[in-house]
């Protein structure tokens, strides 16, 4: 509504009002909280006019045609508002949904091990449509949905933000910015009638009223197959008008190369046949093979080092034993397993009384101009102090080192959280789609 109406509003409650007759001292100071509260939310201005619009319903009997009239208009006009003000706050959700660039940037390419192929896949299909639309013109179409799939853990959250990030990187010599927006089931979530659809509807206009303002946008929908469940037949209406919502408002940006929609699951068997249709690329993500998962241990063990290199203080039999153990365990399992491990370490070398004092920093140690530091007494240490001492001396202890019968006591603990039977479903999945194509 606008400022000047509601100022006009006030103005004649005031003249034909009795009761109003009281908000002529506070009519200015009313009109300025109006005017600094307009800019920043509807729904402020919304609370004012209908406390408004409910003092004048008190005194509805006693009013004049005039009146009625007055009260007729401010409640059509806070109704509308009503509307209004829903979806503006909708919107606003959504907008929050919008990852920060901070949240992108520690993703760094050797962070991500074994998944080459789906990252290249993704690249194409988010970089051919946002960065070449022009390459669209002549009547071909980019992918119109991407959907990762995998066992749980694989690393399809991290691969579609790494993937954003590095198309975003590129494009900022062509003045787009790429936004990338991160939906799960839960944020579209209302216990109100109609609330999923709207806010279904809210997420896709936030995205086209970004692409009108040169900011391609990417929404990463995790889970999509919460909401887009495969039919059944006791599928309620409601479940169903918010399938119908999704696919009418993906249809809406079939010829908009600038939005780019990928749908993450650990269960494709479960999304449903019209969905999957709109979701044309499909990357299937796999628990890591034995290289990737050496890579990965490696990398957990020593910072900076390359897969193929030799981690200090482990034989290579002992890192293929590693390998060889950790055959069910996907990528996050994998991390959860070596930070475990260090974990344990801390403790075991907290636990010990002796300490001795360091001669020689680390590298890492200089680097943060840390000196006084204590490592754990041996044998061959004389001077040895204990934990309390070294505390009350001010050092620091040493970071101790993760070793091979740590891993193996961790790993009785940290099992893998992927089953057979959950991964040959996946498989299964994959096979029959693969065959039909
Ligand atoms: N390819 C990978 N290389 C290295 N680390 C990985 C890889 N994939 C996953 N990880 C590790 O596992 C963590 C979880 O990965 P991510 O959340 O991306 O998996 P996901 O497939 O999205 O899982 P979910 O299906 O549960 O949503 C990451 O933060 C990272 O530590
Ligand atoms: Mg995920």
């Amino acid at each position: 509504m606008e400022l000047k109406m509601m100022g006009l509003i006030i103005n004649l409650l005031i003249a034909t009002q009795p009761k109003w007759q009281r908000f002529i001292a506070e009519r200015q100071a009313l009109l300025d909280l109006l005017k600094t509260k307009f800019t920043h939310s509807g729904k402020t201005i919304l609370a004012l006019m209908r406390n408004l619009t409910l003092d004048l319903e008190e005194c509805k009997d006693s009013a004049n045609d005039k009146q009625v009239e007055l009260l007729t208009c401010m409640k059509k006009l806070t109704e509308e508002d009503s509307d209004i003000g829903e979806e503006e706050e909708l919107k606003e959700k959504m907008r929050s949904l919008v990852l920060p660039d901070s949240k992108l940037v520690g993703i760094k390419r050797e962070d991500i091990i074994g998944i080459d192929d789906a990252i290249r896949s993704m690249r194409e299909g988010i970089e051919y449509a946002i960065r070449y639309p022009y390459l669209f013109e002549n009547g071909h179409k980019p992918w119109k949905g991407i959907l990762l799939y995998g066992p749980p853990g694989s690393g399809k959250t991290m691969l579609a933000k790494y993937v954003a990030k590095i198309v975003k990187d590129d494009l900022q010599s062509t003045g787009k910015k790429l936004v990338f927006m991160n939906v799960t089931p839960a944020d579209l979530a209302s216990k109100y009638f109609g609330g999923t659809e709207k806010a279904i509807k809210a997420m896709f206009d936030v995205a086209r009223e970004n692409v009108k303002k040169n900011k391609p946008t990417v929404i990463f929908f995790d889970e999509v197959d919460s909401v887009m469940r495969r039919r059944t037949s006791q599928e309620t209406e409601t479940v169903r008008r918010v399938k119908t919502m999704f696919l009418t408002q993906l249809d809406g940006f079939e010829d908009n190369s600038q939005v780019v929609f990928i749908g993450a699951t650990n269960t494709p068997q479960d999304i449903d046949t019209a969905l999957l249709r709109r979701m044309e690329k499909q990357i299937f993500i796999d628990l890591p093979h034995s290289d990737a998962r050496k890579c990965m241990i490696k990398h957990a063990l020593q910072a900076n080092i390359s897969c193929s290199e030799h981690v200090d203080g482990f034989t290579d039999n002992q890192i293929d034993t590693l390998v060889k153990d950790t055959e069910m365990y996907s990528a996050a399992d994998i991390a959860t397993l070596m930070r475990s491990a260090y974990l344990t370490a801390i403790s075991d070398m907290l636990d010990d009384s002796n300490y001795y004092e360091v001669t020689t920093a680390t590298v890492e140690e200089r680097n943060v101009g840390r000196s006084r530091i204590v490592a754990l007494c041996s044998t061959n240490h004389a001077d040895c102090m204990t934990k309390k001492q070294a505390l009350d001396l001010g050092y620091s202890f040493r970071a101790p080192r993760v070793d091979f019968d740590i891993i193996k006591k961790t790993m009785q603990v940290v099992r893998p959280t992927v089953d057979s039977k959950t991964l040959a479903s996946i498989l299964e999945w994959k096979n029959a789609r693969e065959q039909n194509i």
